[in-house]
């Protein structure tokens, strides 16, 4: 199967850009968006639908989708748009396209990745946009690093129980915005900046491993897990079998700097096969 694979395209913050179609377009069985399309997701739903109407498509909301929203609201509108459709909003979910089975989340963070969740909660807290633009409980409250923990661990939930079902033949793609690695540069970066890396990543390498890691049952690595959110590319095979790869636009191009995004090795053609 052929896996076109992309996030981050950031469409809100993008002029003179856009999917390539036509002749241009690669040859490939399922689209996948692993979050940051635009925000209001039922307008990403939208865009997809417009542009691949002929293939499944699975989108996986990014922390931008919510903006100005309540996220579970902006959710429920979204996958309001795709039912019944080539499109499938996976939040928590599968969704089983010939012998793959996709399993897709926002995924957010365990806020534990410098070693210290609390001070990790409290900097991402007061920092990032995540937490002042996104509301909650029927927009009454603001979104807060504790929901997102809360989310966090549900979906971590919801990924160990798919790794332990079995699949014979079948293989497994988990689809998500946040990252499951820690970085892997070893280029010394700002306090300030390493500050905030426990709200783009958890290291999830122990879902990569076979075996149990907790009293729940066996695990079965995926095959691939697509990520979003960093604005890097990505590919390497971490633990055992699992390709885990990241190919975000991010940001731009702005109008006056042709082709000019954030990440230069963004690959708006990239095909996996799997
Ligand atoms: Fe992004
Ligand atoms: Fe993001």
């Amino acid at each position: 199967m052929r896996l076109w694979a992309m996030s981050d395209l950031h469409l809100e913050l993008t002029r003179g850009w856009d999917l390539p179609s036509g002749e241009a377009r690669p040859d490939f069985d399922v689209l996948i968006v692993a979050g940051d399309l635009i925000p209001r997701m039922e307008r990403g739903v939208a865009w997809l639908r417009e542009r691949v109407p002929d293939r499944p498509v699975i989108y996986v909301a990014g922390n931008h989708e919510p903006y100005g929203q309540d996220i579970d609201i902006d959710l429920e509108k979204a996958k309001a748009a795709a039912a019944g459709t080539n499109v499938h909003v996976l939040q928590n979910e599968t969704v089983r396209i010939d012998d793959v089975t996709f399993a897709g989340a926002t995924l957010w963070t365990d806020f534990a990745l410098n070693g210290d969740a609390h001070r990790a909660m409290i900097t991402a807290g007061d920092r990032m946009n995540d937490f002042k633009k996104i509301r909650i409980s029927n927009y009454e409250q603001r979104f807060l690093p504790h929901h997102a923990l809360t989310r966090h661990f549900k979906s971590v939930a919801f990924l160990k129980s798919e790794l332990r079902k079995p699949r014979r033949e079948g293989r497994l793609v988990v689809v998500t915005h946040h990252a499951p690695v820690r970085q892997q540069s070893e280029a010394p970066r700002p306090e300030n900046e390493r500050a905030l890396d426990p709200a783009y990543r958890s290291d999830l390498t122990r879902l990569m491993v076979s075996g149990s890691d907790d009293e729940g049952g066996l695990l079965r690595p995926a095959d691939l897990w697509l990520y979003g959110h960093t604005h890097e590319s990505f590919d390497a095979v971490i633990g055992e079998t699992t390709r885990v790869v990241s190919n975000s636009k991010g940001y731009g191009p702005w109008p006056g700097h042709q082709r000019s995004w954030d990440n230069p090795h963004f690959d708006e053609k990239l095909i996996i096969e799997i």
